[in-house]
């Protein structure tokens, strides 16, 4: 018996091999021929070329400041690259990765910083789960603003344009490489990334049916002054004044100490930091001591790196969240120079004026930008009416623990959505559910259950209930909305070394505890409560 079924499954084999076979031929012949079929308005196609799966794809012109210039391909694709013009004097650079196990989806990829890079790991994610995939330079390459110097063009591009027109033209070319129009159409970015899925919701919401938005740079102006309130900060703290590296696993532990438990578990992470008021001041030094605490003057410190941007007696841009390591965060990422992303902005998008120093940012100036808003960039809309109208649906999340973006900006964003709509959260969930990611840094990391599927390296399930993506498939395709999102810790945050944790993330505004009874590690014993 054992013997014949062995030898079946070998036939099975050998005609799916072959079958397998004969559909890469015609799928790389089609490939080959896509260029000349092919005629879109404005675009130059540079190819159209079968990758197949395993292979390591170089980039060997893509700019330096965009990360690794390869990518392995995990599945076999058809991959096109090309240019749109978006001006007379803007263009944006895109390229489509075409699957041959095509679910019928199409998906939308997003962008990081200031950049002006296509984000080739998610590229691989959407076409290796069979998205017909695209993502673009975002109207300039590389990561730095230089090219918005006196053209309001690239700054469109950056701040809608070129997402836009990538989608409308990766839409064509998916339809005219497989000979049908796509089922279902997805977005998937995170920080500049979240903030231009947000920013098709409020203006342009037609374009996807299933939105998933991270740890977005909404408010972009405020954001990029609040950014550069740190370098100025740091200077004037002198270098007594601030910290030095030996006092921040203190501090952490101290405001761990005053806000780890809220939640009901002394476990290192905070699940909701807006409960949290850190006093730095409880490490003041007694007469006498000088280890394991902090000077006044740096507790002062401290206390200004949690404060919000106010200008003009306006909240411009909340404060960082409480969360531990984020001093060591702002230390390290903005100590040496003026932000890049505030420095490139205000040069060349807000004033146009290379020689403008950044440095320190008057109240007038902060004002000004965000009054300007050039491009449009804001995206401080909270009217999704036409979003939701029309069915389609945005899943935002946002780690509690970021570094770059205030998590407090994405509550404060929702609550706008919900006074604007004069919606509360039982209506909203209709269209927009929020989760905010306990122990989670800028779009991923930290010691929290932060893999949840965002990116291709933060996969630990497909699972819709363990995965956003899937969770936004599932909510458009079948209805079932998600409840709350899993996620999964692994051992020193290193998936080699296995699960360590599951949590369920609660939708905000409401918040997870923990129950007297249970395992911290066991997401059961978690409840979601208002
Ligand atoms: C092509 O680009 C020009 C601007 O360069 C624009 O006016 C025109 O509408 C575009 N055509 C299409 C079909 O998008
Ligand atoms: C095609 O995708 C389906 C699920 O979408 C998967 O089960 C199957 O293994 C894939 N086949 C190949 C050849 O990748
Ligand atoms: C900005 O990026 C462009 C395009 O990648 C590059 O040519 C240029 O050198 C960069 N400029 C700065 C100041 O980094
Ligand atoms: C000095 O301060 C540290 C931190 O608060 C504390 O652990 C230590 O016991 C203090 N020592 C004295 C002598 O007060
Ligand atoms: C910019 O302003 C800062 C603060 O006022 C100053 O220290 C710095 O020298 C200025 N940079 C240039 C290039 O003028
Ligand atoms: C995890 O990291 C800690 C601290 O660096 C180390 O002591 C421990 O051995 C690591 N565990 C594993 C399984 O590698």
């Amino acid at each position: 018996m054992g013997q014949m079924k062995r030898a079946f499954a070998a036939v099975i084999a050998v005609i799916a091999s072959a079958h397998l076979r004969r559909v890469g031929a015609q799928f790389q012949q089609a490939c080959a021929a896509l260029a000349s079929r092919l005629t879109i308005p404005n675009t130059t196609i540079a190819s159209t070329s079968f990758v197949a799966a395993g292979t390591n794809l170089a980039f060997p012109t893509v700019d330096a400041s965009c990360g690794p210039p390869f990518q392995v391909v995990s599945s076999d694709i058809c991959r096109v690259v090309l240019t749109v013009a978006t001006s007379s004097r803007s263009h944006t650079a895109m390229e489509a990765w075409l699957p041959s196990n095509w679910t019928g989806r199409f998906l939308s990829t997003g962008n990081g910083g200031i950049g002006g890079c296509i984000q080739y790991t998610d590229m691989d994610y959407g076409s290796s789960l069979g998205f017909a995939t695209t993502g673009s330079d975002n109207g300039h390459p590389g990561q730095n603003g230089t090219l918005f110097l006196n053209n309001i063009e690239v700054v469109k591009d950056f701040s809608w344009r070129s997402l836009l027109t990538s989608a409308v033209v990766g839409k064509q070319i998916t339809r005219d490489f497989y000979g049908k129009p796509h089922d279902k159409s997805y977005y998937l970015g995170c920080s500049t990334g979240g903030r231009q899925g947000w920013k098709m919701a409020q203006e342009f919401p037609d374009v996807f049916d299933g939105i998933v938005a991270g740890s977005p740079a909404l408010a972009w102006d405020n954001l990029i002054s609040w950014s550069g309130m740190f370098f100025p900060l740091i200077v004037n703290a002198g270098p007594d004044g601030f910290p030095p590296p030996s006092t921040w696993p203190v501090i952490d532990a101290e405001l761990l100490r005053q806000c780890d438990g809220i939640d009901g578990a002394v476990d290192g992470i905070i699940e909701d930091p807006a409960l949290c008021n850190f006093r730095p001041e409880a490490l003041i030094c007694p007469p006498g001591n000088s280890s394991s605490c902090i000077t006044r003057k740096q507790a002062k410190t401290v206390r200004a790196v949690f404060e919000p941007l106010f200008a003009e007696g306006i909240l411009m841009y909340p404060g960082l969240e409480f969360g531990p390591g984020l001093v060591a965060a702002v230390f390290q990422i903005y100590s040496s120079r003026q932000f890049l992303f505030t420095d490139n902005w205000y040069r060349f998008a807000v004033f146009n004026n290379p020689a403008f120093n950044a440095t320190v940012l008057t109240p007038e100036e902060i004002v000004f930008a965000w009054n300007l808003n050039p491009g449009d960039i804001n995206t401080w809309s909270g009217d999704l009416s036409r979003f939701s109208n029309r069915g389609a649906r945005i899943l935002h999340y946002h780690g509690q623990q970021d570094q770059l973006i205030s998590s407090a900006n994405s509550n404060r964003y929702y609550d706008l959505v919900s006074r604007t709509m004069r919606l509360p959260p039982s209506s909203l969930d209709e269209f927009y559910r929020f989760f905010r990611i306990s122990g989670m840094m800028h779009c991923g990391g930290g010691p929290g259950a932060t893999f949840i599927g965002n990116t291709e390296a933060s996969v630990a399930s497909l699972d819709p209930d363990e995965n956003v993506l899937m969770a936004m498939v599932r909510w458009i395709e079948e209805g079932i909305a998600p409840e709350t999102i899993t996620g999964t810790a692994f051992i020193n945050q290193t998936k080699a070394l296995g699960a360590d944790f599951k949590r369920a993330h609660c939708r905000y505004p409401y918040r997870n505890v923990h129950t007297e009874k249970g395992d911290v590690k066991d997401p059961a014993s978690w409840k979601c409560i208002l």
